[in-house]
């Protein structure tokens, strides 16, 4: 297995965790397409979408994209909520979308400890009307572009890595990563 595994869904759904989990289950390295574009443009999520618009960040999610298919292997990827969007998703990988309610999300977001944090720094869910629109048009988009859905409302991340486990067919010792040279 050389494909890498590449997690979507919408803001807040625990894609982030869910892949954090995986990886500590197979030994698989995960990386997070928001966390390459920060680093490669030194800024901020909401920096970027503030000072240089949304269109802008569509186009580094595009770069990081073509980055991913030509170059990452075997490895769990865990994208911004609109990564799905870009082109040719399915040549880097097997695309999973983690399904939850919206109210799921919300409410779990609203509960954790740092949930101003990470309210604040996600430009497109300031407003709730608009968080919903955004939810009801992404919906079937997301189903669309996935291979699998796994429903992951009210699971914590070990228990979604249990289930991309299961879906994904994935065994434990064949996932880690070839050794590096001494
Ligand atoms: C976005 C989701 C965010 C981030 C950016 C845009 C989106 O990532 O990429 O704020 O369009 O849904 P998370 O899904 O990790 O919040």
């Amino acid at each position: 297995m050389d494909s890498n595994i590449i997690l979507i869904g919408f803001m807040g759904v625990g894609k982030g965790r869910a892949a954090r989990a995986l990886a500590a289950k197979t030994g698989l390295y995960t990386i997070d397409t928001d966390n390459l574009i920060v680093a490669l443009v030194k800024k901020k999520i909401r920096t970027i979408f503030a000072e240089d618009g949304e269109p802008y960040f569509r186009g580094l999610e595009q770069r990081t994209a073509d980055w991913l298919r030509h170059y990452v292997r075997n490895t769990i990827v865990s994208t911004g909520g609109g990564f799905f969007m870009v082109n040719n998703l399915g040549a880097a990988g097997r695309i999973v979308y983690l399904h939850s309610s919206l109210d799921g999300i919300l409410s779990a977001l609203r509960s954790h400890p740092k949930a101003a944090r990470k309210i604040r720094k996600r430009p497109l869910l300031q407003d709730a009307d608009k968080a919903r629109a955004l939810y009801d048009e992404r919906l079937p988009l997301y189903r669309e572009v996935a291979d699998y859905e796994i429903n992951v409302e009210g699971l914590d991340g070990d228990e979604m890595a249990g289930q991309l486990v299961e879906t994904l067919r994935l065994r434990g010792d064949d996932q880690a990563p070839p050794a590096l040279p001494s």
